[in-house]
């Protein structure tokens, strides 16, 4: 359990969660990383912490390059618990230490823990903290994504640590995006839709901060250090928080009970294959709906379909919607349809939401009564061509 060090005296002490599939509600299925990082100066400076079970190999990771007891300053960058859970741990043995974080995250801090011994100063946008060679400066980021999230930059190393932002739930055993670029593209693409996709337009300040600082590395809290691909991670990061697409991507999320909306559903992504579209077809019974997000995430167009069950969607939809009103999902595409017996319900419930949502729906609904027939999918078929603009 040694340090990694990432740039001199400067070391990544986190830990890699191999087995981690879950994280509230998002599957995760390279696992994750809890980055914390040390920067061994005057003063002794951590950099967040790790998730509480993780944190006997963090220390053993500090203990690699110094005592941990010798740790002056503690950095907290976002109060969630997959980085403040070992704090406790850590201000217990560094009895001297200085936590530093902002307002909102001492607030979160007192409302999670007993901090009744920790020493804690708040900074705010602006302010910088000289640790001996090093000045550390940091940046708000409220909403990116708690309203306690900062970012702290090293200007002399041109490094900064922005906590969750640009970072992936990946474990491997890379330390930097040296590698493997299109899954440490997907994840990133994957952690922000699903953490961050509520708030472009605080990621959107943020990425104007961050703009204003010479960075060579960028290291997150989560996956990998970006340093060979700094610019296109900060490309990505514009598109996805102004809401772009990538122009020619569409999905089609779907679930069937006894397949005809199935059929309906494989009809839409050929109609749209043969538009020249790069289509997904996500079908919710086999992928959870994390995964459809990340589909969805720089689509242009997303198709729903869903039969009536009762007199409503089928639940793996329901939920599906649920998820995508909480990340106020903006600026698509759309295109309702379905099966049903005697109910149209579903259909339209579906619609009610997307327009709530601001989804432009260019096409009425499309709905067949039990079985597709020819006709009807080729009904289908032409509904869903209408809906690509040129
Ligand atoms: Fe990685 Fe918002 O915690």
């Amino acid at each position: 359990m040694k340090a990694v060090e990432i740039k001199k005296g400067i070391y990544w002490v986190g830990v890699k969660d191999w087995n981690l599939r879950e994280f509230h509600g998002y599957t995760t299925s390279r696992g994750s990383t809890y980055n914390a990082y040390l920067i061994v100066d005057d003063k002794i400076t951590l950099i967040d912490g790790v998730k509480a079970p993780f944190t006997d190999e963090l220390m053993r990771r500090i203990a690699s390059v110094i005592d941990p007891e010798k740790i002056d300053v503690v950095i907290c960058n976002h109060v969630e618990m997959d980085h403040s859970g070992a704090l406790p741990a850590v201000m217990a043995k560094a009895e001297n230490a200085m936590l530093y974080c902002p307002l909102a995250g001492e607030r979160g801090l007192k409302m999670h823990y007993d901090t009744t011994e920790w020493k804690i100063q708040t900074v705010k946008t602006g302010d910088t903290l000289n640790i001996g060679k090093h000045t550390l400066s940091f940046v708000q980021m409220p909403m990116v994504h708690w309203p306690d999230s900062m970012m702290t930059y090293v200007a002399d190393e041109k490094l900064l640590f922005p906590n969750d932002g640009f970072g992936q739930h990946y474990a491997c055993d890379e330390m930097f995006d040296d590698v493997n670029f299109d899954i440490v593209m997907e994840e990133a693409k994957k952690y922000y839709g699903n953490i961050v996709w509520p708030y472009g337009a605080q990621v959107q300040k943020v990425l104007e901060e961050a703009a204003k600082l010479d960075i060579d590395m960028i290291a997150p809290s989560h996956g990998v250090i970006w340093r060979k691909h700094i610019p296109e991670i900060i490309e990505k990061y514009k598109l996805w928080s102004s809401y772009g697409h990538v122009a020619d991507k569409a999905v089609v999320v779907y679930d069937s009970m006894w397949g005809s909306t199935e059929k309906m559903a494989q009809e839409v992504a050929a109609a749209w294959i043969e538009k020249g579209l790069k289509v997904t077809l996500c079908s919710l019974k086999h992928s959870n709906i994390s995964d459809a997000i990340n589909d969805i995430v720089e689509a242009k167009y997303v198709a729903l379909g869903s039969p009536t069950l009762n007199s409503g969607i089928l639940p793996t939809m329901g939920a599906f919607l649920t998820y995508l009103k909480g990340l106020a999902a903006k600026n698509k595409v759309s295109f309702c349809f379905g099966s049903y017996g005697w109910k149209k319900d579903a259909q339209s419930e579906m619609q009610d939401i997307l327009t709530k949502l601001g989804w432009e729906l260019p096409e009425p609904i499309m709905t067949i009564n039990w079985r597709p027939t020819a006709e009807g999918l080729r009904q289908l078929h032409e509904s869903a061509l209408k809906v690509i603009k040129e």
